[in-house]
């Protein structure tokens, strides 16, 4: 989504600038646009389209040291270069990025009309640098106008402002991150940690209601919530977190695809115990008396999130045999829910950044419950808001698509389970035994890919399809929904994804002759009754994509079969969703898609 990079300093700005978008372009963007103080004036530079497309119109050289940059994902008005930020006002005193949405923005825009001013463009970030430059000439201080101008709006902003006459950038937040990076002599501003990092591992995250005036050297802020000024909160980014590279690799997603195995033994290393079969979560901070009491689990996420954590709800049922519950983010709070303060909430997230997940969060602590996140990146919204729970240590994800962080959020929901569950129900043998599979699982991975199966054939099926249905049953309806969601999203194909015995309930309506159906049917003790559900469908004349069990018979019945290892009948998700990421792939590259950046999608979905 949305994307803001600022500088201050001694160095040009322009190439920071450009290099700082290009670092944010994996959250998905549709304009980008620079502005730079070069002492005399603001030069701006901004259009529809790539960062590449901005160099193509960007002079060589601008003069100054200090400019703000962003890449706009549409919310307010068209893709058009008016609409691109930054914006500045009308007197050109004060240019602004936002990310965030203003809720009251159409009264504010009547209202600065009716003084004579009149926006532009259709955003509703305008409204905010018209209402600071209104500030500003009336001859308020650059702070005192950021002040009153934020206390007359509703929503939620990351912004950073840039004034003409006045040697320093403002930052403030609420509801959108937004980072500060401290160099020597030098401050960066961005709304995502991977473009500090070339520069500085020193890092501020700013809270909501925070406000910071920087200047080369200095960061003073105050905090609207605290009602006063705070000090700033230095923070070293771990080296881990540095931009992951491309390298050999053709795009992001096939080498996170491929990463897998090693982020896995990234995320349980350390973190069970063999001997006593069980997990070790040190940072859930969950003592045995809490783990004890906890009356149910409930679980919340977005999109492949939510997913990951509905496999983790069943494996919490099954191991700790406790009632465990899944809720989309985006209709928790709506819902109005009944929170229970002995209950253990867990926030699942890749970035930790996600509007909709960070709102139900807020819910939960509002009414007394205690959340832990599941979150992969470090120091992000979400892991500071709850304060406890687990990294799931998945390294940098730049693809849109969400391949190495599911199967990680999998893996720690796996370990949380058993820790829950010997507490309870769950032998010490049966954790051991849980265990030892989680540890060979990664090498299992890795076998996998040495013989990926007949991929190209499933591919010719499904890159000519009106749509595809998926199909499984317990833990393999969840692998049959993010193959789903994998596919639709990637390569723009109608996909539904069922549990198997609820498709003769409507779904098979859909069937024709030579429609592709994807089947998940690991050797589990489901296995037999998706069977009957796979002849339903092949009896109908769709063609059947197998997914099943390496060695197993089974593999006859498929139009395409294609065979992963086997794995403890608790695990066969990590090892089931790899062929459905890599079909996802593959027939999106074959219908021309960009894989890394799919139409419409952005990486980190910061507002709700
Ligand atoms: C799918 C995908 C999205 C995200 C969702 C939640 O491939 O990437 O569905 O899973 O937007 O994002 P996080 O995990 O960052 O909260």
């Amino acid at each position: 989504m949305c994307g803001i990079f600022g500088y201050m300093g001694r160095k040009n700005a322009l190439p920071l600038l450009v290099e700082g978008l290009r670092r944010l372009e994996y959250r998905g963007y549709d304009s980008t646009g620079v502005a730079i103080n070069n002492g005399e004036g603001i030069v701006t530079h901004k259009t529809v389209g790539k960062v590449t497309d901005l160099k193509e119109i960007l002079p060589d050289h601008i003069e100054g040291t200090t400019g703000i940059a962003h890449t706009r994902w549409a919310t307010h008005g068209g893709v058009t270069q008016v609409n691109t930020h930054p914006h500045a006002s009308s007197d050109g005193a004060v240019h602004l990025v936002h990310n965030g949405i203003i809720e009251n923005f159409r009264h504010l825009r009547r209202h600065l009309s009716t003084s004579g001013i009149e926006c532009v463009s259709e955003t509703d970030s305008e409204v905010l640098v018209q209402l600071i430059a209104q500030e500003l000439a009336s001859g308020s201080t650059p702070l005192q106008s950021v002040q009153t101008t934020l206390k007359r709006v509703r929503g939620t902003w990351g912004v950073c402002i840039m004034f003409r006459d006045h040697d320093e950038l403002i930052c403030a937040r609420n509801g959108s991150p937004l980072i500060i990076g401290q160099g020597q002599n030098e401050m960066f501003v961005s709304s995502d940690p991977h473009p500090l990092t070339s520069h500085t591992q020193r890092v501020i995250y700013l809270d909501d209601g925070d406000i910071a005036v920087l200047t080369p050297t200095s960061i003073n802020m105050t905090s609207s919530v605290k009602g006063r000024s705070v000090e700033p909160n230095v923070t070293v980014l771990e080296e881990a977190w540095s931009e992951s590279e491309l390298g050999d690799a053709p795009h992001y997603m096939h080498k996170e695809i491929y990463e897998q195995p090693d982020a896995l033994r990234q995320c349980i290393a350390g973190r069970v115990d063999r001997e006593m079969g069980t997990g070790r979560l040190g940072g859930m901070r969950l003592g045995h008396e809490t783990l004890m009491q906890a009356p149910h689990v409930r679980l919340l996420g977005c999109g492949t999130a939510n997913i990951a954590a509905e496999i983790g709800q069943m494996l919490i049922e099954k191991m700790a045999r406790i009632p465990a519950v899944t809720h989309i983010s985006s209709e928790f709070r709506n819902n109005d829910p009944v929170i229970n303060p002995k209950a253990l909430y867990l926030a699942v997230s890749q970035s930790g950044e996600t509007a909709d997940t960070i709102s139900a969060v807020k819910e939960i602590k509002l009414k007394g419950g205690q959340v832990f996140g599941v979150v992969n990146v470090v120091g992000s919204t979400i892991a500071r808001l709850c304060g406890q729970g687990v990294y799931i240590h998945s390294g940098p994800e730049q693809s849109v698509a969400s391949t190495k962080a599911f199967t990680n959020m999998v893996a720690a929901l796996t370990v949380f389970a058993t820790q829950l569950g010997r507490t309870r129900h769950l032998s010490k043998e049966q954790g051991r035994d849980i265990i030892d599979h989680l540890q060979q699982t990664p090498h299992l991975m890795e076998k996998y890919f040495e013989n990926e199966g007949p991929l190209h054939e499933a591919v010719d099926l499904l890159a000519a399809a009106k749509s595809v249905l998926f199909l499984g049953r317990g833990l393999s309806a969840s692998v049959a929904r993010e193959g789903a969601l994998k596919l639709m999203e990637l390569a723009y194909i109608p996909c539904l994804a069922y549990p198997a015995g609820e498709m003769k309930h409507g779904p098979i309506a859909l069937l024709e002759k030579g429609s592709p159906v994807v089947v998940i049917a690991p050797n589990d003790h489901l296995k037999e009754k998706t069977l009957s559900a796979l002849h339903e469908c092949k009896a109908r004349g769709a063609k059947i994509i197998l997914i099943h069990d390496e060695g197993d018979s089974i593999a006859e019945e498929g139009d395409v079969s294609i065979a992963v290892p086997a794995n403890h009948p608790y695990l066969t998700p990590l090892l089931t969703v790899l062929p459905l990421q890599l079909l996802a792939y593959h027939t999106a590259l074959r219908l021309g898609r960009d894989v890394d950046r799919p139409r419409n999608l952005a990486k980190s979905v910061t507002v709700e």
